[in-house]
């Protein structure tokens, strides 16, 4: 009989199972209840009694060593498999796609940032308005030709239910409900009554400022258009202000940034001036104080608008408008290293 063990112990020894199919039948042959080592236990039963304490020390050994073995070779198996390619660890990690902020975000995101600096909050107000706080309070009269300067659209038949055509409402939604000093930047959705083209939509953004307290100048609002746009297109930009009409400041003006494609000497993006034009401004009209409730006599302020598109456009070179809204993947990607 011990012949018997050591011949199986060899043969066991020598066991190889190529999957989890054929180690299976290894261990019905071998472990289970009619196996090999099962028969030897029955012929244990009739060996001599002097013989029993060796052999059946013997019997153990063998069944420890036959189910050692057996859990082995499919611990190899499981191995295999992974090296098989069913779980590659050297393979990269499947790449998760984050997803880009829109430029229009992050240009918006910019610009509240360096008026926050400045100590500028952020002040919102609806995109359904009413004639008063667009057009009435900020100086258009009703028959002001300057109201044709914004087709609106107007929601229904009622025409004093409209879509804003600028953030500038929103200062007079503030200028309504605060007492001076006023230091607010408006970012919003506007919407005009246009032809869709590279060059125009029927919606798009803008970022509003307005400062009223006592004692605020013209010089004020050079100084902090300066700063805003060194910090905006660097510190080498210069500005220049052009003086223009706007309904709801007087003295109006229109900034012009130099241009960086061409450092100012003149080329085909500023055509040929060497300034490009970002953003209009002025010093609050008094009746536009007056209209919100704000003593004029006691206070005074600045206002500037920008739309939001421009500036994107003159960072980025965005060409055609339609790109912003069509939220197409391609164009957006581009925006990945921006973050
Ligand atoms: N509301 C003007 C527009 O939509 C932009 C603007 C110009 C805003 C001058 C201002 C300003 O606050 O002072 O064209």
């Amino acid at each position: 009989m011990i012949e018997k063990i050591q011949a199986l112990r060899a043969e066991i020894e020598a066991l190889t199972a190529a999957n989890a199919e054929e180690l299976e039948a290894l261990r019905i042959k071998y472990l289970s209840k009619k196996g090999e080592i099962s028969s030897l236990m029955n012929d244990f039963r009739s060996v001599p009694a002097e013989q029993k304490r060796e052999l059946g020390q013997a019997l153990n050994e063998l069944k420890n060593f036959a189910t050692e073995r057996i859990n082995t070779l499919r611990e190899e198996i499981e191995a295999g498999k992974d090296a098989a390619g069913m779980l590659d660890l050297t393979r990269d990690a499947s790449p998760v796609k984050l997803g880009t902020r829109h430029p229009l975000s992050l240009v918006r995101e910019q610009i509240i940032d360096i008026f926050r600096r400045l100590g500028f909050t952020i002040a919102e107000g609806p995109e359904i308005e009413d004639d008063w706080h667009v057009f009435e309070a900020l100086n258009f009269a009703a028959d002001h030709p300057a109201r044709d300067m914004q087709d609106t659209f107007f929601i229904g038949r009622n025409p004093d239910v409209l879509l804003r055509t600028h953030t500038s409402s929103v200062q007079t939604r503030v200028m309504t409900k605060q007492e001076p000093p006023i230091r607010i930047i408006c970012p919003g959705r506007v919407y005009r009554n246009e032809a869709i083209s590279a060059r125009a939509h029927c919606f798009f953004h803008q970022l509003e400022a307005l400062y009223i307290d006592r004692d605020v100048t013209f010089a004020d609002l050079r100084q902090t258009l300066l700063y805003f746009a060194r910090e905006m297109f660097g510190p080498d930009t210069d500005i220049r202000l052009r003086p223009s009409y706007f309904p709801f400041t007087e003295p109006s003006a229109e900034m012009d940034i130099s241009c960086d494609l061409c450092g100012g000497k003149g080329c085909s993006f500023c055509k040929g001036t060497g300034w490009v034009e970002i953003l209009g401004c002025g010093m609050v009209d008094p009746n536009v104080l007056e209209a919100c409730g704000i003593d004029s006599k006691k206070y005074s302020g600045f206002a500037l608008g920008m739309g939001i598109e421009r500036i994107t456009n003159l960072k980025y070179r965005v060409k055609d408008l339609r790109l912003f809204s069509e939220n197409d993947v391609r164009f957006l990607d581009e925006f990945t290293a921006a973050h």
